[in-house]
């Protein structure tokens, strides 16, 4: 993947005391997030999280960004997890807890929320907090020496309720118990086949299968693409919470684009659409 380093000013001012452990780079309409703790396995730290949303937000409104691809650095892991050598001062009863959770939940909203496609290039462990990261992203690419787990019950805590909803929602009620109740990991063959990640590929080709998939829905139609996630997404909730209004707005929206008239030109001209995203 061809990427131009695109720095996040927030992140500078923390960079100065510290290596910098989520790396953000923009290139062709894809904006790639590099978990970077390669030595404890890119275990999340706080300010990972912090870092995360502050990358997030600075793409939420840039245009240039059609598509996030996140990953981990080296060739062990994706995220292996919450930083454990954490948990001893942050997390160590049921009230610091709540405040761990209220210092992350700023990076997880941000991913949550983020209105384009992102994409979970997984290469190697994938573990509790890290699936969750990867849980949020709309489509899981992992190659073949990967494994999957949640290891929450060998740790003595719990595994919060919307980690465990989504697992539910990806993978239903009984493949979620298995993975719960005893803390083992799956390798990728099974991930895929209870529908956990997308597709899997050898080591070698993981780099060029999130690539086409990436570049495929870059060049897409922007307002297309926004309104199917959001569709997805809404589809999802109960349907007291559904936001309606947003998926009919987002709707009217393609259909009185100009890249719809473009789309229909292109394909009656039998050439390539060039999408602005209006
Ligand atoms: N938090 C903090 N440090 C972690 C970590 C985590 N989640 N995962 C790995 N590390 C650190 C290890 O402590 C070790 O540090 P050291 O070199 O200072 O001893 C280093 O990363 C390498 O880990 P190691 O266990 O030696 O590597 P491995 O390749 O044999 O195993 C894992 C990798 C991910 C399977 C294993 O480290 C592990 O089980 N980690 C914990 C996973 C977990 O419980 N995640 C959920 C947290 S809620």
């Amino acid at each position: 993947m061809q990427q131009q380093s695109h720095r996040v000013p927030e992140q500078d001012a923390r960079d100065r005391s510290s290596v910098r452990k989520v790396l953000a780079e923009l290139g062709e309409g894809i904006g790639l997030i590099t978990f970077n703790q390669p030595e404890k396995r890119n275990a999340m730290s706080v300010d990972m999280w912090d870092a995360l949303s502050d990358i997030l937000d600075a793409w939420v409104n840039d245009p240039q960004v059609r598509v996030v691809v996140l990953t981990g650095a080296g060739e062990k892991a994706f995220v292996s997890g919450a930083d454990i050598s954490q948990f001893e001062k942050s997390r160590d009863t049921a009230a610091a807890q709540v405040e761990y959770d209220r210092l992350i939940s700023k990076g997880r909203a941000a991913l949550k929320a983020f209105p384009r496609p992102v994409i979970a290039r997984i290469n190697g462990y994938c573990l509790g907090a890290g699936l969750a990261i990867a849980m949020l992203a709309d489509i899981r690419i992992s190659s073949n020496d990967s494994s999957f787990g949640i290891p929450a019950a060998k740790l003595g805590i719990a595994y919060g309720f919307e980690g465990v909803e989504r697992l539910i929602s990806l993978v239903g009620p009984a493949h979620s118990s298995a993975l719960l109740l005893t803390g083992e990991r799956i390798d990728a063959a099974e991930a895929l086949r209870i529908g956990l990640v997308n597709q899997v590929v050898s080591a070698s080709e993981l780099n060029s299968a999130v690539d086409k998939v990436a570049r495929g829905i870059a060049c897409n139609a922007p307002l297309s693409v926004e309104a199917m996630k959001l569709t997805i997404r809404q589809a999802g909730l109960d349907l007291d919470d559904r936001d309606m209004r947003a998926v009919e707005l987002a709707f009217k929206a393609c259909f009185d684009s100009e890249d719809y008239q473009e789309g229909r030109a292109a394909f009656l001209e039998r050439r390539q659409p060039i999408f602005r995203g209006r």
